[in-house]
């Protein structure tokens, strides 16, 4: 669909193109083009964009619950993306020695019962744990589902300004403490080549007081945090959440006022991957909660417009490193347009056919 047949179109002018370094922070340029740049007629190879379902995910830890989350994307980085659909207690606490953690849940109600206190998480939340926090998840309703984030970089809140965009007073939470029994657990620690298992005599998690400093871990609903809008021409989105190394950032993509569809974009340095949580509007193509995109870097993108009078909440991870999707996440998704990310169904034979 060219940019004049899409009714209703405000923003950026047709063939309009924004080439950014460092995501949305860095050095720009912005051309125009006779043309629209982002279709594309056929693709053969690894880099190329991709569209799923999280709820369509084989994951292990459905009916297993000694399973780990299931993996969906990986970079060369060490950043990792994996699906939770746990539907019974950890029977073990669990130690990610190597990565920070963020979850986000999409469905279903989850406690945390981390080393330093209990948050209580439902959809909508991103549930932050530092790296080498200890910690078994519950689940509180019969189904989850639930997306894992890992980074070997540490993971902090970092809206552009202090007040406005994450009220933290009001809406970034901390874990509770709770009397828990001191028995013994099995306890795995989880690094690059895999799982060590002990067994301790006493209960880890078991805390009498914090009495200094802040717990590493937070929790914070999508809902709450405010897309950064412009009042005339439109802008970036911002993050409100980023590695040390800005290795990865995570943004709010909800619905904004007032500008219309962004203009192609050419993301030098970032993978994007887009998680709709849920409506009532729809974010282009996306239309159903757990619905994921995958933009690889440098592939030309366009973008639906984001200023949906009904609302939607979406929020999107762009990672520094290549991203390549699992076996698990090419069996559960499909080829991608760009426009408005729906599934790529005009393909052409392969150029090499
Ligand atoms: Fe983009």
């Amino acid at each position: 669909m060219s940019t004049a047949d899409t009714p209703g179109h405000k923003g950026p002018p047709p063939g309009l193109h924004l080439y950014t370094r460092d995501g949305f922070v860095g050095k720009m340029c912005v051309a125009i083009r006779p043309h629209m740049i982002y279709e594309y007629s056929a693709v053969d190879g690894p880099h190329a964009p991709r569209r799923l379902n999280v709820g369509a995910i084989a994951a292990t830890d459905r009916d297993d619950p000694w399973a780990l989350p299931t993996p969906i994307a990986s970079n060369r980085e060490g950043v990792v993306v994996s699906v939770s659909a746990r539907s019974a207690e950890m029977p073990y606490v669990f130690r990610n020695v190597e990565c920070d953690e963020i979850h986000f849940i999409q469905a279903g109600e989850i406690e945390f019962i981390t080393d330093f206190g209990v948050l209580q998480a439902g959809p909508g939340d991103f549930v932050a744990l530092g790296r080498t926090i200890t910690y078994r998840v519950r689940p509180l309703t019969p189904s989850t589902l639930r997306i894992v984030v890992e980074t070997p970089e540490v993971l902090d809140l970092a809206p552009p300004a202090p007040f406005g965009m994450v009220n933290q007073g009001r809406d970034v939470k901390r874990p509770t403490l709770i009397d828990l029994p001191e028995e013994g657990a099995e306890l795995w620690l989880k690094s690059f080549d895999g799982v060590t298992r002990y067994r301790v005599p006493r209960n880890p998690l078991a805390c009498k007081a914090v009495i200094d400093g802040t717990p590493p871990a937070w929790k914070l609903n999508l809902r709450a945090i405010a897309p950064l809008a412009y009042p005339t021409s439109g802008g970036p989105p911002a993050q409100f959440c980023q590695s040390s190394t800005a290795d990865i950032m995570f943004y709010t993509l909800s619905s904004r006022p007032p500008a219309g569809r962004p203009p192609q974009h050419h993301n030098a340095d970032y993978d994007e991957l887009i998680f709709y949580f849920e409506g009532p509007g729809a974010y282009g193509a996306m239309t159903d909660p757990g619905d994921m995109i995958w933009t690889p870097k440098g592939v030309t993108h366009w973008g639906p417009t984001e200023h949906v009078a009904e609302g939607y909440f979406a929020w999107l991870l762009e990672t520094r490193g290549t991203m390549r999707l699992t076996d698990a996440a090419l069996a559960a998704g499909s080829a991608m347009e760009t426009g408005s990310f729906g599934l790529q169904v005009a393909f052409a034979p392969s150029p090499s056919a």
